[in-house]
């Protein structure tokens, strides 16, 4: 009875993300007045500020390696804008078509796709570099776009992975994509298999929220969790947490996460032969 509770309830937040329209998404999340880079405490640049490796590096060392990936991307690059000075195959995933086909207009540079130029400037002023390159960099280290389901034990079914990633990215997916803190803790487990022992596991998130907006009038629920929850199953799922950061942005009247995990777990993951040979599909 419980079970077949959940599956309902996974499959109602499936339902509610068809609803989900990137563009929409974009303009209502990341352009002024919600993306305001002038304000020293808005949230965009709260996430870059995040993701630099200054801040990563700080709290865990110098993180690198092969293969990053990045949990949920939707239609958006900024999580890896630094991510990509430091992996050199980043596999973005995400559970609509519509979100992976957005990401890869941008990755093909078709015209009308969302202008990250503010982004692509601020991330390169906090590294010290040129954001034109910086963009053909991100373009250069991206290495595919696949459909994931996080709460799938085999996330990427029907892609295996060629290698465990190194590291896993995700910003604003897991709590926004559960229905409760048990598909939440779930999906942190069914993850964990795309991770190498001692492997990363980074992720922003919002704090106490119980829906998110992605356009006007349209509302996705989101499970709240708060910092004693989040970081109490993150050791349940085997991590050794390396750091755990809590932000209050009072005008957005938002709490946000960062979050970095070092997985502990022996490997145990089946990885098979590479079934994807192109870019971008
Ligand atoms: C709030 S958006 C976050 C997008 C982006 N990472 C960002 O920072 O703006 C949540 C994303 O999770 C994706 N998603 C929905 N259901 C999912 C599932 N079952 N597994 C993985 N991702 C899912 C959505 O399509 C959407 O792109």
């Amino acid at each position: 009875m419980e079970r077949a509770d959940k599956e309902v309830s996974v499959a109602a937040m499936k339902e509610y993300y068809k609803q989900f329209d990137p563009r929409s998404y974009l303009r209502y999340n990341y352009i002024p007045p919600r993306a305001d880079f002038t304000r020293t405490d808005s949230i965009v640049l709260l996430c870059l500020n995040l993701t630099d490796p200054v801040i990563v590096f700080h709290a865990i060392g110098d993180v690198h390696g092969r293969t990053l990936i990045d949990i949920g991307s939707g239609p958006t690059i900024y999580q890896l804008l630094s991510a990509c000075e430091h992996f050199s195959n980043i596999i973005m995933t995400d559970f609509l078509e519509v979100n992976r086909q957005e990401i890869r207009r941008w990755l093909h540079g078709e015209p009308d796709t969302f202008d990250w130029t503010a982004f692509l400037q601020h991330a390169c002023e906090l590294e010290g570099k040129g954001w034109p390159e910086k963009a053909k960099r991100l373009r250069t280290a991206i290495h595919d776009v696949i459909p994931i389901d996080v709460h799938s034990p085999n996330p990427l079914h029907p892609y295996s992975l060629p290698e465990l990633a190194d590291c896993l990215v995700s910003s604003f997916c897991l709590e926004a994509v559960s229905p409760d803190r048990t598909s939440f803790q779930k999906a942190l487990t069914n993850l964990g298999t795309l991770l190498k022992p001692n492997g990363h596991f980074l992720m922003i998130g919002a704090l106490d929220e119980s829906y998110y907006q992605v356009a006007d009038g349209v509302h996705i629920p989101v499970v709240p969790v708060d910092q004693e929850f989040v970081s109490a199953t993150l050791k349940s799922c085997g991590y050794e947490i390396c750091t755990f950061q809590c932000y209050t942005l009072p005008q957005d009247m938002k709490g946000i996460l960062l979050l970095i995990g070092r997985s502990r777990r022996a490997s145990s993951h089946n990885v098979r032969a590479p079934l994807w040979k192109t870019k971008h599909r």
